[in-house]
């Protein structure tokens, strides 16, 4: 089978390496690069935690570095958020728990160097040479691609497709209705949005309903794979967070890979239904800032539809395919 050329855009992250790992695994894809961006951590951090999951996966692919920044400066940047958050919290509520390392664990040092050119140079680079058929997995802050489609007007009906975690119909993660890929840099978001290329958003709404309970982590931990060790490492956080009287109990007991719901979408189209609507993202309001403002409403649609929207989760589906990318690491038996 011809395989689909992909550019993953990306801000590891432990849930960033769960969807690299699928993307290398299903043996679907040719991973044409890898894009990190400011996101869950600084670039600084993220930049290298992409290097160390392509040699860790073994994945022969551009590393090409993107944006240290959100498109504009001042009201959420990656070193501001921590005080933006807690100006957001009410008195006597825990910190919030500002993500960013990617598990607990030692990678063995990278093999391979950087690409040479931005994140935004190789994307179109790579677009032109896969003559429309390039497909986008955007699993951080949407920067890098934005900067990309506002340098080369020709770029958008060169991209096939983008699936982006990101966003939410209802509730947010880090205020009340903003998820934070999108809050991190809304701007690039509603930007891209407008391009008009197809665009999935597979936001909280659906990722919530793809969790990992502590027993399906530890199934994919005990698989003879050669990352074995780094998701033993995943599953210790999971279960060191549920003995933890700080964490809410919502938190406690199974976690949920965002953006590997997002990759599973790439593989299997079916492990999600859509709804095609219209999405808007709130750029002014302080309460509202980052929210994806989905059209929910049957009939009345408040544009034209321009994005379609992840709903209902199989999640039986979602977790096989994730078990079946895992085989792919499996340790050849001597
Ligand atoms: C998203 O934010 C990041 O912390 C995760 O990697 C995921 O992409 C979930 O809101
Ligand atoms: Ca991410």
């Amino acid at each position: 089978m011809k395989k689909v050329p992909l550019i993953i855009d990306t801000d590891p992250g432990g849930d960033d390496a769960i969807a690299i790992m699928m993307a290398k695994g299903c043996g679907m894809f040719d991973i044409r690069a890898i894009c990190p961006v400011n996101g869950n951590s600084p670039l600084r951090d993220t930049k290298r935690n992409a290097m160390d999951l392509a040699c860790y996966y073994d994945i022969d692919t551009r590393v090409a570095v993107g944006a240290n920044q959100p498109l504009y400066r001042g009201l959420i940047t990656n070193s501001n958020f921590k005080r933006v958050a807690k100006m957001l919290k009410k008195d006597g509520e825990d910190d919030f728990q500002y993500g960013g390392q990617m598990f607990d664990f030692a990678f063995p040092a990278p093999t391979k160097e950087f690409d040479p050119l931005p994140a935004w140079d190789v994307i179109y680079e790579e677009a032109v040479k896969a003559k429309g058929e390039l497909v986008i997995l955007a699993i951080g802050p949407l920067t890098n691609l934005a900067l990309a489609l506002g340098k080369y007007s020709d770029l958008a009906p060169l991209i096939k497709e983008i699936v982006v975690m990101g966003g939410s119909a209802y509730a947010g993660n880090h205020t009340p209705v903003g998820e934070f890929n999108v809050l991190i840099d809304p701007w690039a978001f509603a930007m891209v949005l407008k391009w008009g290329i197809p665009f999935k958003m597979v936001g909280l709404d659906a990722t919530a309903q793809a969790y990992h309970t502590l027993d399906e982590l530890k199934e994919m931990a005990d698989m003879d794979t050669t990352i074995a060790p780094m998701l033993k490492t995943a599953y210790d956080g999971v279960v060191a967070r549920s003995n933890d009287p700080n964490f809410p109990p919502h938190l406690k007991g199974r976690t949920v890979y965002h953006d590997a719901l997002a990759m599973a979408c790439l593989i299997d189209p079916e492990v999600c239904s859509f709804r095609h609507t219209r999405v808007e993202v709130e750029l002014s309001s302080p309460i509202a800032f980052g929210q994806t403002v989905v059209d929910k409403r049957p009939a009345l649609t408040a544009g034209e539809p321009n994005c379609l929207v992840a709903q209902k989760v199989d999640r039986e589906r979602y977790l096989e395919i994730v078990l079946r990318c895992l085989e792919a690491f499996k340790k050849e038996e001597k």
